[in-house]
């Protein structure tokens, strides 16, 4: 299994061993993974899943701090991955702000490249940020900055968004590029643990029923505390968005054996799609694009 301190081994290791414990050969492109996030979204898997016909692929990835262990079933996701290749191709590449490739290429290189939102949720945001007319909008978990850099560029020329992140590398990346587009005027970038600053800002009076939209990427664990907060800080017909609700599929039900049922994030989300279902507060949809974002749209 996955091991070792070369981050490399740790993010295709444990799928290799299980491949090649069921076929005799290692992960197609095994070695590009890192640096080519969408052949592991879209080529990879789907060669994968040609010659294993379904077995389950575990994959490691650098979630925030921490190595994480996620299990995909590769049979689920197949069909729906050469669907997103060919929907990147067709409409998200071509229409793509040139700043947002170039941040994405350059992101590419970092070894938790897979942490950025995909083009076409991007392009799917942005659109719905238009639609939304939102002015003002608010984000947690910034990374070097794919979807706060798709939200500056679909907001008016007098919108903000705040966007919060406890580790400023990562935006330094993505920084230049959002200077090259011309919109880090409508950026204020809070460096700082996010739940704190959210939570001071909800107790603002000033603040509360200000914002059109919310983005919530980070922090996965304390999405219910979250959701306490930007419901006070969203206006009534806002939206609150919260990323990483499929959690690469593992939410689906698992068998009792299965590891990913050991993952408290996986469970933990289960929980939270659950609770948000039943919460009168806000009118929901968990779009099935990257890996799942439900829009929860404020009606009381
Ligand atoms: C999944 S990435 C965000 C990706 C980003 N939305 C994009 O499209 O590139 C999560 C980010 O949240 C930050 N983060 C994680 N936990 C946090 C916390 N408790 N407070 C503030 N930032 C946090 C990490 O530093 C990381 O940059």
């Amino acid at each position: 299994m996955a091991g070792g301190t070369d981050p490399k081994s740790q993010f295709y290791g444990a799928g290799a061993d299980m491949l090649s414990v069921f076929k005799g050969q290692t992960l197609p492109y095994a070695e590009l993974l890192p640096e080519h996030k969408n052949l592991l979204r879209t080529e990879a898997l789907r060669e994968v899943y040609d010659c294993c016909n379904g077995v389950c692929l575990c994959l490691w990835f650098k979630d925030e701090c921490e190595w994480t262990r996620v299990w995909a079933s590769v049979l689920m996701l197949a069909p729906y991955l050469v669907c997103v290749q060919y929907i990147l191709e067709t409409s998200v590449y071509p229409r793509e702000h040139e700043q947002l490739r170039a941040l994405r290429e350059a992101t590419l290189q970092h070894p938790a490249a897979l942490s950025s939102v995909p083009p076409e949720e991007g392009q799917f945001l942005s659109q719905f940020l238009k639609v939304l007319n939102a002015k003002k909008t608010i984000e947690v978990g910034v990374f070097t900055g794919y979807s706060l850099l798709t939200t500056a560029l679909a907001l008016p020329e007098d919108g903000k968004v705040t966007a919060i992140d406890f580790d400023k590398s990562a935006y330094e990346i993505g920084l230049p590029f959002i200077q090259k587009a011309g919109v880090e005027h409508k950026i204020n970038y809070i460096e700082s643990e996010a739940l704190p600053f959210v939570d001071e800002l909800s107790k603002e009076e000033s603040e509360q029923g200000s914002y059109d939209f919310a983005f919530v990427d980070a922090d996965k664990l304390n999405y219910g505390e979250y959701h306490e907060r930007l419901l006070k800080l969203v206006r009534v017909g806002g939206v609150i968005a919260y990323d990483n609700t499929l959690w690469f599929g593992s939410v689906t039900p698992q068998d009792p054996d299965s590891t990913a049922l050991k993952d408290p994030t996986r469970n933990f989300l289960v929980k939270f799609n659950a609770f948000l279902a039943g919460d009168p507060r806000v009118e929901i949809t968990q779009v099935s694009i990257g890996d799942g974002v439900t829009l929860c749209r404020r009606i009381s």
